[in-house]
């Protein structure tokens, strides 16, 4: 199949741009896929209440089927459609974050097939904060199934190259609408629990939630890297943004991470490895390897959840043998960030 790729403007879909998308939602509504850009990473767009849409999303990015789909709507209206009922918290939360990157979970109706929720009697439910995305799914018929746009396994893609290299010749059409703004997917909270609880950690925070909600609880397994139990979201379990390399976060004082690292860089070197290097914009002078990359900056840590997924790409791209990178605070967005980078790593920690 030749996948065809389209590039918009958010800040400009003109007429031709909108020819595109209701083109592009053509497509989906005959069961064809479609990868798109959203504010937190790019979905591998399907109908979501069509079965055989579902299955052609896990064949094209290798996903085991129980693993399920985040359904995208483009108006609050749409919800109550594919839900039992739409419990008081949901309308406070959409009020809230919506359009934006936290995806509800909550009891479905029949509507919605169980290919698309992985066998499962509930469907988490999301309207991204993106003009390109809402307009597909407008022109989709009102409900895409989208799961990140990478093969299972990789880092979710930031930018529409990325979507090429895992999903060219695989899906009818690519929409690039150039780099995301978020960087990491969205929160999901469960509201089918008596009290809300996080299923994935997101750019919307703990507290953020416990503000409009007033109580929220969290999913141990996904913060506790000694955790056995199984994550309550199917695909928290697996091992997920993995780069090919082996991948080491170094935790401590910073002149302590800095010291060790440039130790064990040298010695990966020195043994004909290639290495690469996570620091920011302050420690990134200071390291020695084949490549060290800047992820952001500590102030302001949007701008390295921002750029993560991209970095880890990136390393792949250069082919990079070992890395190492420096831990990040684990609050705010720092939970997302490090739950991310824990995956990545396959939660390989030195502690200093
Ligand atoms: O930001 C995002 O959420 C992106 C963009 C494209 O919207 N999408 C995304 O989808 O990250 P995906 O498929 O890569 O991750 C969906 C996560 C999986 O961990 C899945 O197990 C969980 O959501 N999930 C989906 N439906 C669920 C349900 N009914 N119950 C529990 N977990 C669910
Ligand atoms: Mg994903």
């Amino acid at each position: 199949m030749e996948t065809k790729v389209v590039k918009i403007e958010e800040k400009n879909i003109d007429e031709k741009a909108a020819e595109a998308l209701k083109k592009a939602g053509d497509v989906i509504k005959k069961g064809g896929l479609v990868a798109f850009p959203t504010e937190t990473v790019y979905g591998l767009g399907g109908d979501a209440l069509n079965p055989e849409s579902s299955k052609k999303i896990y064949a094209a990015k290798g996903r085991p089927s129980d693993n399920p789909l985040i359904v995208h709507v483009y108006r609050i209206e749409d919800v109550e459609k594919i839900v039992e009922d739409m419990p008081e918290a949901a309308r406070k939360l959409s009020d809230a974050f919506w359009p934006g990157p936290l995806t509800m979970i909550m009891n479905k109706n029949e509507k919605v097939p169980y290919e698309t929720t992985g066998g499962l009697d509930t469907v988490a439910i999301r309207m991204p904060n993106n003009k390109i995305a809402l307009e597909l799914i407008r022109q989709s018929g009102g409900y895409i199934a989208a799961p990140s746009a990478n093969t299972s396994g990789r880092p979710s893609p930031t930018i529409a190259r990325y979507c090429e290299e895992d999903l060219s010749g695989k899906i009818e059409m690519i929409i690039d609408g150039g780099q995301v703004g978020i960087g990491l997917e969205s929160t999901i909270v469960d509201l089918t629990s008596e009290v809300p609880m996080i299923l994935r950690p997101g750019y919307i925070t703990a507290d953020m939630l416990k503000e409009v909600l007033g109580e929220i609880s969290i999913d141990r397994t996904i913060i506790d890297s000694t955790s056995t139990q199984k994550p309550k979201a199917p695909g928290m379990k697996y091992k997920h943004y993995a780069p090919k390399g082996d991948l080491m976060i170094v935790q401590g004082a910073q002149e302590k991470v800095v010291e060790y690292i440039n130790s064990e860089s040298a010695k990966a070197m020195e043994q004909g490895k290639k290495v690469g290097i996570i620091g920011t914009e302050s420690t990134k002078m200071l390291y020695k390897a084949d490549v060290v990359k800047s992820v952001g900056s500590r102030e302001d840590e949007k701008t390295i959840a921002h750029e993560l997924f991209k970095v880890l790409r990136e390393f792949d791209d250069e082919g990079m043998d070992v890395m190492f990178s420096e831990s990040f605070d684990d609050s705010g967005i720092g939970q997302a960030i490090m739950n991310r980078l824990l995956k990545a790593a396959g939660h390989n920690v030195k502690v200093l």
